[in-house]
């Protein structure tokens, strides 16, 4: 099967975005960030977006985003931690290229997501032990969502070289 489109899938501060960097010049394919993309689309940041429309609104608007995106080919694209949880986000993109799970401990969630939680409304303002317990509690929700990716790392251990072959080893991929 050729993969024409790749969907890094996982929580926030799983590194999907600096991964998908580093794909793009690895493979010569696009990138493309969903988050950008929403904010491109609807010229506000999405904190902004979540503050004046709610949590709901967003979710539709996202799933407009990732319809938008989901025909290009040769991309590689970095979903929302929210993307795949929602609606039938999760079977459109796993029937549309291939889903690889970033997957990670709440430990090491939350030491990422200190340094950059306050541009995501969802963890913004929370303490050390507000956040360790939301990061808990979601992605014991998420993971089910997470799961039904096409293939599931080990994100702790892996590097760059390595997502290279997994992808290659998954499909006929053009040079
Ligand atoms: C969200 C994750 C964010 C962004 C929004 C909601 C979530 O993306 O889409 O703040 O529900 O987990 P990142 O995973 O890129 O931070």
């Amino acid at each position: 099967m050729e993969i024409k489109r790749i969907f890094l899938i996982g929580f926030m501060g799983s590194g999907k975005s600096t991964l998908g960097r580093r794909l793009r010049s690895e493979m010569d394919w696009d990138f493309l960030d969903l988050d950008d993309v929403f904010e491109d689309k609807f010229q506000t940041t999405i904190k902004q977006y979540f503050a004046t429309l709610g949590e709901d609104a967003f979710r539709k608007a996202e799933q407009e985003v990732l319809k938008d995106v989901i025909h290009k080919d040769r991309v590689i694209i970095a979903t929302g931690g929210g993307t795949p949880c929602f609606f039938n986000n999760m079977d459109v993109m796993n029937k549309n290229g291939l889903t690889i799970y970033l997957k990670l401990s709440v430990d090491t969630l939350i030491g990422r997501l200190n340094s950059g939680k306050q541009v995501r409304p969802l963890v913004a303002g929370k303490s050390g032990e507000e956040l360790y317990k939301f990061i808990e509690t979601k992605l014991k929700e998420r993971e089910g969502y997470y799961n039904t990716s096409k293939v599931v790392v080990d994100a702790e251990v892996l590097g760059v070289e390595a997502y290279v072959q997994i992808i290659k080893a998954s499909g006929d991929l053009l040079p």
